[in-house]
């Protein structure tokens, strides 16, 4: 049996727009071993959620999605039909979405909707579910797990709508999770505590995890592997340890520069920022498409810029073989 749980060759997403097609993901590869945390960064609209989307065949109607490949442990889900992907979707793999309502059913008590995740999946009884449910709820940290299956989502704070979710997405022992930003409708302290719930879980249960995030001081601390993504592209990928004491890519190097660093950074003091914009993912972008704002740019970047490696495994897309 292969350790690659998740594997993405040459994914693209085109949005339909009133200026034209929107190339939300443009030409991007990588994989996921089992057990292994891949954590996704860039800024805001670089294609982060289109991509995890994609993945999960759950991608808005205005959105198409093209690959030579998206295969589950081994399984090419370009051939699935919807009746397959329904069936692994919830179960082999789930998902967690930034806002806890999307996936929750507001109508239905959050045992109801724990127990239909299961029995969907299974051939369980209901006090079978209700058994698994009541375990996954305690193992998300929530206390009384059995009277809150009687409670409905809006009788739950963010924090433990949050944790319901991730007990759903595990409902089925998922081998696959992603999750897109689970933290950032809640506050600080909140997501502090979440995150690390989730990286224990991921941990105890050998679940492989893809994390969206945009925080890179939880991403230092739980990522085995890191993607890099900007105007939808990856720029760089790697393992984490490499990634974050050698980056290549002078758009990894800025964000790596904008992380508070104790003894670095000032306490209250302003974090680096990475000046300019994101360019216009409406039509074609020709050349490097960090060159707008890259101190190294130079006339080369406007043509087809080289994918490079290193030994261990590094890819970074820029003409620098090492951008330090
Ligand atoms: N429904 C839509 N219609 C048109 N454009 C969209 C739509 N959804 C997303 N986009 C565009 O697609 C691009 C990628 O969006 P995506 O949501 O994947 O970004 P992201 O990296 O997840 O950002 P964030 O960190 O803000 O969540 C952005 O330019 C965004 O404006
Ligand atoms: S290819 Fe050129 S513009 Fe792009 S990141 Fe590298 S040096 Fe900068
Ligand atoms: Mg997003």
């Amino acid at each position: 049996m292969s350790d690659v749980i998740l594997e993405v060759d040459g994914l693209s997403v085109d949005i339909a727009t009133a200026r034209g097609p929107l190339h939300a993901v443009r030409d991007i590869s990588f994989s996921v071993k089992r057990g292994e945390t891949l954590c996704l960064v860039g800024e805001s609209g670089c294609g982060k959620s289109m991509t995890s989307l994609a993945i999960m065949d759950l991608l808005p109607k205005a959105a198409t999605r093209s690959a030579r490949r998206i295969a589950f442990a081994g399984e090419d889900l370009g051939k699935a039909g919807r009746k397959r992907i329904n069936a692994l979707r919830g179960d082999r793999m789930a998902m967690i979405f930034q806002e806890p309502m999307t996936a929750l059913n507001p109508a239905y008590t959050i045992g109801n909707q724990l127990v239909e995740v299961y029995r969907q999946h299974r051939n369980a009884s209901e006090a079978e579910a209700r058994d698994r449910a009541v375990y996954l709820l305690e193992k998300v940290g929530i206390a009384s797990a059995a009277e809150r299956l009687g409670q409905y989502p809006h009788q739950l704070s963010g924090g433990l709508r949050q944790r319901v979710m991730i007990a759903m997405a595990l409902m089925c022992g998922p081998d696959l999770l992603i999750a897109d930003e689970p933290t950032t409708a809640l506050d600080v302290t909140i997501q502090a505590q979440i995150l690390r719930l989730l990286a224990d879980l991921q941990r105890e249960l050998g679940i492989a995890m893809v994390l969206i995030t945009h925080d890179l001081g939880i991403v230092a601390r739980i990522a085995d592997r890191v993607a890099v993504m900007y105007a939808g592209e990856i720029v760089e990928e790697g393992l984490a340890s490499s990634l974050f004491t050698n980056p290549r890519h002078p758009y990894t190097r800025g964000l790596i520069d904008c992380i508070p660093v104790p003894g670095r950074t000032t306490p209250g003091g302003k974090l680096g920022v990475i000046p300019g914009v994101v360019p216009s993912l409406v039509g074609e972008i020709r050349g490097c498409s960090f060159r707008d704002r890259c101190s190294h740019s130079r006339e080369v970047c406007s043509a087809t810029v080289p994918v490079q490696s290193a030994i261990n495994g590094q890819r970074w897309r820029c003409i620098l073989e090492n951008a330090a």
